[in-house]
């Protein structure tokens, strides 16, 4: 899935990190996992991981590729079945395409008319299923991450929900179409990996020792929710509906609200994280523009660890451009480096 920061372009840059500082798999807890890239590549390489984040559409995205080791029994049935529904008028289609509310227009055309009824119709259906008892929870979360990824193929933005194109895209004009989304298996009988959906110090807390904590939290002030708030409220659903707001139709996200996107704050998120963190070895990927500063990490992890095997290291790449920034938009930089701070605890 398109999403700001994904590491699925950097995974055989930190696995090799990994095997470079020597570490064995184990147990890892990836707190700020988005869309599980990182964790289910662990999670390949035989170790178990604890995802978490605070947005729902991750937790979805981190049960359907982390938590479970395999595809229910079903699921291909599932999807079919989906496919097969006709659209219907839904809150979806009713606020994100221009079908809309007659008499209140409001112009956000996040989806073609077509694609917005077949989400709602779906999502319904995964509701109903779900509350008839015909399928168990974590079924319903790899049919909804399932839909997340469908819909953000279809979706008439620019990568991310920010704003919505004035004219449907060639993507946006394509049917909506569900592909599956496949489990990660386990390797060599690991113990099991879980999903979680909140703080990443309480997730740090509630899994206790580890053997690698793997970070990767915002580096600048974009706050995730009001850039995702349309897979957001796909994974939560509508009932009851959302007061929206704004002109890309905003859901309440005060809780999601995140400190690592506020200059002013970011520097207690930073040792929040590293204080309730009980690991072997820590490995923080960040950006080299981002609000806190390579030598404010790189104190603050020698501090939590063992000073003297602080490493840095960092991976140059092409800045990630969505196609809004237009051509009037200048960077100083169009190469950026992601770095990757290790430390070793005990
Ligand atoms: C850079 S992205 C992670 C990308 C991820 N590694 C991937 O490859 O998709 C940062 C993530 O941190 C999450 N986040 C922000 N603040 C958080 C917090 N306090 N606790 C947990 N997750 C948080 C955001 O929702 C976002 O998904």
């Amino acid at each position: 899935m398109r999403y700001l920061g994904n590491k699925t372009r950097l995974i055989p840059f930190i696995l090799d990190a990994v095997e470079r500082f020597g570490i064995a798999p184990g147990v890892a807890c990836d707190p700020f996992a988005g869309t599980a890239s990182v964790a289910s590549a662990l999670k390949a390489s035989g170790w178990a991981v604890h995802a978490g984040d605070v947005m729902a559409a991750s937790y979805a995205l981190q049960v359907a590729r982390v938590e479970i080791d395999s595809a229910p029994e079903g699921y291909d049935e599932r999807l079919e079945s989906l496919s097969g529904l006709s659209g219907e008028r839904g809150f979806l289609s009713e606020h994100y395409t221009l079908a809309g509310i007659p008499g209140r227009e409001h112009g956000r055309m996040y989806f073609s008319n077509e694609n917005g009824r077949r989400i709602d119709a779906m999502r319904s259906r995964i509701a109903r299923w779900r509350s008839d008892g015909d399928i168990e929870p974590r079924q319903a979360w790899l049919l909804l991450a399932t839909l997340i990824e469908a819909a953000d193929r279809v979706a008439n933005t620019t990568g991310v929900y920010a704003s919505f194109v004035k004219t449907l895209q060639p993507n946006a004009k394509r049917p909506l179409e569900l592909r599956r989304v496949d489990p990660t298996p386990p390797r060599n009988g690991s113990a099991p990996s879980s999903a979680f959906q909140g703080d990443a110090p309480d997730l740090l807390r509630r899994v206790g020792p580890v053997d690698l904590a793997y970070f990767d939290p915002p580096y600048n002030a974009r706050q995730y929710p009001g850039y995702y708030h349309i897979p957001e409220l796909i994974a939560r659903g509508w009932t009851p509906p959302p007061e929206i707001r704004g002109k890309t139709g905003l859901i309440p996200d005060e809780a999601l609200r995140s400190d690592w996107c506020r200059a002013g704050r970011v520097a207690g998120a930073l040792s929040d994280a590293l204080d309730a963190t009980d690991t072997r070895h820590v490995l923080f990927s960040y950006n080299d523009e981002g609000l806190l500063t390579r030598s404010e990490i790189e104190s603050a992890m020698r501090e939590r660890g063992i000073a003297d095997s602080y490493i840095l290291l960092d991976r140059p790449y092409r800045r990630y451009r969505s196609d809004s920034d237009g051509p009037g938009r200048t960077y100083t930089r169009d190469r950026v480096a992601e770095h990757l701070h290790y430390v070793r605890c005990r």
